[in-house]
């Protein structure tokens, strides 16, 4: 048997979510660099594309019991298939699905994002989301849409080809639209919702009106009050990207962030569904993620299941502290974030 760390991390992780009174647990399960999730359709896609395909895999066993563990702790699982960039350690096991990138004249033996030219693009696309559905009971995936760059996509003579045939000219927002569009059209039928990036309605992509868009970049205020204003439902995370490590108490300015302070109808305001704590993967593996998640997170717990008027940082301090040490008694290692002091039963390895 190979003790598969990554797994056992996750599982164990449901417990500090749920201890937390977090109910979602957002898994974004693959990325440029590596493809861990073990297909049962397109087994190559982790075999060619994940760091080790034995050793730092996610098996369906595995996901089974991550999704089964949260599920009897309240917490849902929404896994994120972030296209059509972020792609690239798909392409290692899926020929033809990435864009060729060109220079002068020829491909330069560099990939882009997902080539939205070709159907058997969709085709794919469509049977890997329709094995995925059945594996994540939860009702919403995540399709990601962030940070789609255009260049390659300019660079390609088919992608040319395509855009004039389409007439789309030479707006690769519209291009982006007709993928997502085609996208959401798949997963809708599968009776999924689906969440996006918010670069997907920055770009103009006009998206079905029941896409829930995620906020992560700055200026969110203005950014949810575009996004509510055009009738989406919205996720907040931009105020809580923990990864973003810093000195001392910096678990007050995730405090006091108030979700709902933008300009906008109570309507508007009703399209908030939420806000997510972000721990991203560059920087941080199982040696740090617990002490560097908690409790700057329960910060955040306490943030978005609080009334507005419960805001001052001072009396939450103690509350704080309280929960840092009830999560060491319970063995996660959080850590000391409201400065020196010590817990009644301190944390053993
Ligand atoms: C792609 O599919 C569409 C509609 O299903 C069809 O009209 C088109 O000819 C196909 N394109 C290619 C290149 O096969
Ligand atoms: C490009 O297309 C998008 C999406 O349809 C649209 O919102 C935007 O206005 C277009 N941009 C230009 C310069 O025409």
């Amino acid at each position: 048997m190979i003790k598969k760390l990554q797994a056992v991390f996750l599982i164990l992780l449901q417990d500090a979510i749920a201890q937390n009174k977090m109910n979602v647990f957002h898994w974004h399960i693959v990325d440029i660099q590596s493809f861990p999730y073990v297909s049962k359709r397109f087994p190559q896609l982790s075999e060619k594309g994940a760091f080790n395909p034995r050793t730092h895999v996610y098996s369906p066993k595995d996901v089974a019991s991550v999704v089964e563990y949260a599920r009897i702790r309240g917490v849902r699982v929404m896994v994120e298939f972030d296209t059509p960039g972020h792609t690239a350690s798909w392409g290692k096991g899926q020929a033809g699905l990435l864009t060729p990138c060109y220079k002068g004249g020829k491909p330069d033996g560099t990939f882009g994002p997902i080539d939205p030219s070709m159907n058997s693009t969709y085709s794919f696309l469509q049977a890997l989301l329709a094995e995925v559905k059945d594996v994540y009971p939860d009702h919403y995936l995540h399709l990601g849409g962030d940070e789609v760059d255009f260049s390659c996509w300019k660079s390609n003579p088919r992608i040319t080809k395509f855009m004039t045939d389409k007439g789309f000219g030479v707006n690769y927002s519209k291009l982006e639209q007709y993928y997502m569009q085609r996208l959401l059209n798949i997963v809708g039928k599968l009776n999924k919702g689906y969440v996006v990036w918010q670069e997907v309605v920055d770009n103009g992509v006009k998206v079905k009106d029941d896409t829930v868009v995620h906020v992560w970049k700055n200026q969110w205020q203005e950014e949810m009050a575009r996004v509510t204003k055009s009738g989406y439902n919205t996720l907040l995370s931009t105020p809580w990207y923990l990864n973003y490590i810093s000195y001392g108490n910096d678990w007050r300015k995730y405090y006091t962030v108030e979700p709902l302070s933008f300009i906008g109808t109570s309507s508007q305001k009703n399209r908030v569904l939420g806000g997510e704590a972000c721990m991203w993967g560059e920087y941080v593996d199982n040696t740090v993620a617990i002490s560097r998640t908690w409790p700057r997170a329960s910060a955040v717990a306490e943030r978005l299941w609080s009334p507005e008027s419960v805001k001052d940082p001072n009396t939450a301090g103690p509350r704080l502290k309280e929960h840092r040490c009830r999560m060491v008694r319970r063995g996660f290692a959080a850590a000391p974030v409201t400065g020196p002091g010590f817990c009644d039963v301190e944390f053993e390895n």
